[in-house]
């Protein structure tokens, strides 16, 4: 039996009822791959990202993998990334046959920090993959100098970022590839997918890669009525289904009331929990408070506190309320370390979030009631422990 916390991490945004009419639409016209929801899917994504150049695809690690794919990069050339982010990052470079380098993040935003990257550019480096962590932008149009002076192409993981923008413009806007996910438990969800945004030139060639680099996919081969294609390279099998676009159409209404909800979510955290020694992202050190996309509300214990990260753990577990922690940098693993010489002393940043890191639950369904008492729950521990030792 699945154990189920009284206040889970997730709860899933997708309702059955305004799923079904389309999931009876993907079935009953029999197509159920890419094919028509595919397309209405990707036209609605196209008017709220405000561009003409998006591909979907199965995953944001599909996305991530094509996108450098697309960039012609020789065998082992150096791609920089943040040393705290989730695995498929690097894991994309790896399967591409490039070579991952590790930049510390900032302390304050909890993203790549640019004076890091300077510190790691080498003769070799070709590109940046700037991730947007926990929806918080990051120095866009740093990066974007950055990159144009050193001529690398800027990648943007942006799998919990979709709504996030960095002076009024979607962060799409500042990077050469935009990757998105559409995971069960993102902002907007398909259960998996994913989607690449870039520049007009390039969007022919990353469609046709993520589809085994297919001249036309089957779709618009059936609906131009021709069989004739080609291949113009090797690609990927990373198409999105109409299946899965039937769960993404069904909540793109819903993308600015969603967002809106996450906001209020994570200033009632931010203002209940204010005066511990509790670090929060996007509070202070946010680059622009609207343009947060409030995917995680992560926050990390200063490591001056008394209270440490993993008793809090445990207080949460005995109220029954759900947590995660985001990420694990990424030397910490060993299929890392076996392959890698990356030195955790060498991202001072991460190592100091990662020691305090915990993500509380975040979605729009959360009752301001359950955020009042994870506030309690946390805010008395806090507060035991003070008249503990001051005894
Ligand atoms: C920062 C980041 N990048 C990439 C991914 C991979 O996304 P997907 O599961 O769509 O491949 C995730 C997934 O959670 C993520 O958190």
């Amino acid at each position: 039996m699945i154990h189920k916390p009284r206040i889970p991490f997730s709860r899933s945004p997708v309702d059955f009822e305004s799923v079904a009419p389309l999931f009876k639409e993907a079935i009953d016209n029999g197509w159920l791959t890419t094919g028509p929801l595919v397309e209405r899917f990707n036209s609605g994504l196209k008017n709220y990202w405000e561009t003409d150049n998006v591909v979907l695809v199965s995953s944001c690690t599909a996305a991530l993998q094509i996108a450098l794919k697309a960039l012609d990069l020789k065998h082992n050339d150096e791609v920089i990334i943040p040393a705290m982010t989730f695995i498929a990052t690097l894991e994309a470079i790896e399967l591409s046959g490039l070579t991952p380098v590790l930049a510390d993040i900032d302390p304050l935003t909890w993203n790549i920090s640019v004076k890091s990257i300077e510190q790691k550019i080498s003769p070799w480096t070709k590109a940046i993959i700037a991730v947007a962590f926990a929806g918080n932008p990051p120095a866009m149009q740093e990066l974007r100098k950055l990159a144009d002076k050193h001529n690398l192409k800027l990648i943007l993981d942006n799998a919990h970022a979709l709504e996030a923008k960095f002076d009024g413009k979607f962060l799409h806007h500042y990077a050469d590839f935009s990757c998105y996910s559409f995971y069960a438990t993102k902002n907007l969800t398909t259960a998996e997918g994913g989607a690449i945004i870039c520049s007009k030139e390039d969007m022919e060639r990353v469609r046709a890669l993520s589809l085994h680099g297919m001249s036309r996919n089957a779709w618009n081969r059936y609906a131009g009525g021709t069989w004739r294609y080609d291949i113009v390279e090797t690609g990927f099998k990373a198409n999105l289904t109409d299946i899965h676009a039937a769960i993404g159409i069904a909540q793109l209404g819903k993308i600015e009331t969603h967002h809106k909800r996450r906001l209020e979510l994570i200033e009632k955290y931010g203002s209940g929990l204010k005066g511990l020694p509790i670090r929060f992202q996007g509070l202070e050190g946010l680059v622009s408070p609207n343009g947060h996309a409030a995917h995680l509300f992560s926050i990390s214990i200063a490591p001056q506190s008394i209270v440490k990260r993993d008793t809090l753990i445990e207080e949460l577990q005995k109220n029954s309320i759900a947590y995660s922690v985001h990420f694990i940098p990424l030397p910490e693993f060993s299929t890392v370390q076996k392959k890698y010489n990356f030195k955790p002393e060498d991202y001072p940043h991460s190592y100091e979030y990662f020691s305090g890191a915990l993500s509380l639950p975040l979605y729009p369904q959360l009752k301001d009631s359950e955020v009042d008492e994870i506030i309690k729950v946390i805010r008395s521990l806090f507060a035991e422990n003070a008249v503990t030792s001051a005894v």
